[in-house]
């Protein structure tokens, strides 16, 4: 492992403690950053549906439209997205929480229920989804343990309001209003 410098700040008396990065350090640090969760889905090279839960999802540019999510290389998943053309990645709802869940499971049947529709794009449609983005493969880069996959939105189709479900902490919340 690199040995990366860290500071650790004592909120209190405003201390700053260089500290060698551990692997727990780092998920910690990156468990208080919230996000919104997405269902990304493909099919492998046997037409067999796959997928996985992600928060680690970017917009990354308006023109072209492309938005980014990183897969880890470990996923069981993998494979089916090492060969696929196009994925459809969906911003889940606060109804998609338990999918969502099951999707963040290795070994889940995760399209055994009643939870996605068909779509023109020969890809599952989430039901009850915040929005969905039908995307063809942009670019591929290495990001360590991770791929990252560039997706070029072709088409969008937007949920009825639904409210989004937020990961912080790792759980699973809902958005709540800042008072006024
Ligand atoms: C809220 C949440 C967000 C996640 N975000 C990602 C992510 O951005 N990238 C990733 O590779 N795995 C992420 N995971 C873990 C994968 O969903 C999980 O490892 C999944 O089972 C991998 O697919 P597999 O079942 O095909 O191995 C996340 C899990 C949760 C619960």
């Amino acid at each position: 492992m690199t040995r990366t410098s860290i500071a650790t700040v004592n909120s209190c008396i405003n201390e700053r403690d260089d500290v060698v990065l551990s692997p727990e350090q780092y998920r910690e640090a990156l468990s208080r950053f919230p996000s919104g969760v997405t269902v990304v889905v493909t099919k492998d090279a046997d037409g067999i549906s796959r997928g996985f839960t992600a928060s680690a999802f970017t917009a990354v540019s308006q023109d072209p439209p492309l938005v980014l999510v990183c897969l880890t290389k470990t996923a069981d998943c993998y494979p089916a997205f090492v060969t696929a053309s196009k994925f459809a990645i969906h911003i889940a709802s606060e109804d998609n929480v338990e999918l969502a869940t099951r999707f963040a499971t290795k070994g889940a049947e995760k399209f055994a229920g009643n939870d996605f529709d068909s779509h023109p794009d020969g890809l599952p449609a989430l039901r009850g989804a915040t929005a969905r983005l039908s995307c063809s493969l942009y670019a591929r880069h290495d990001g360590g343990d991770h791929d990252i996959l560039v997706g070029r939105v072709e088409t969008v189709q937007l949920g009825r309001g639904n409210a989004p479900a937020v990961y912080h902490d790792r759980k699973f919340r809902k958005l709540a209003p800042l008072g006024r």
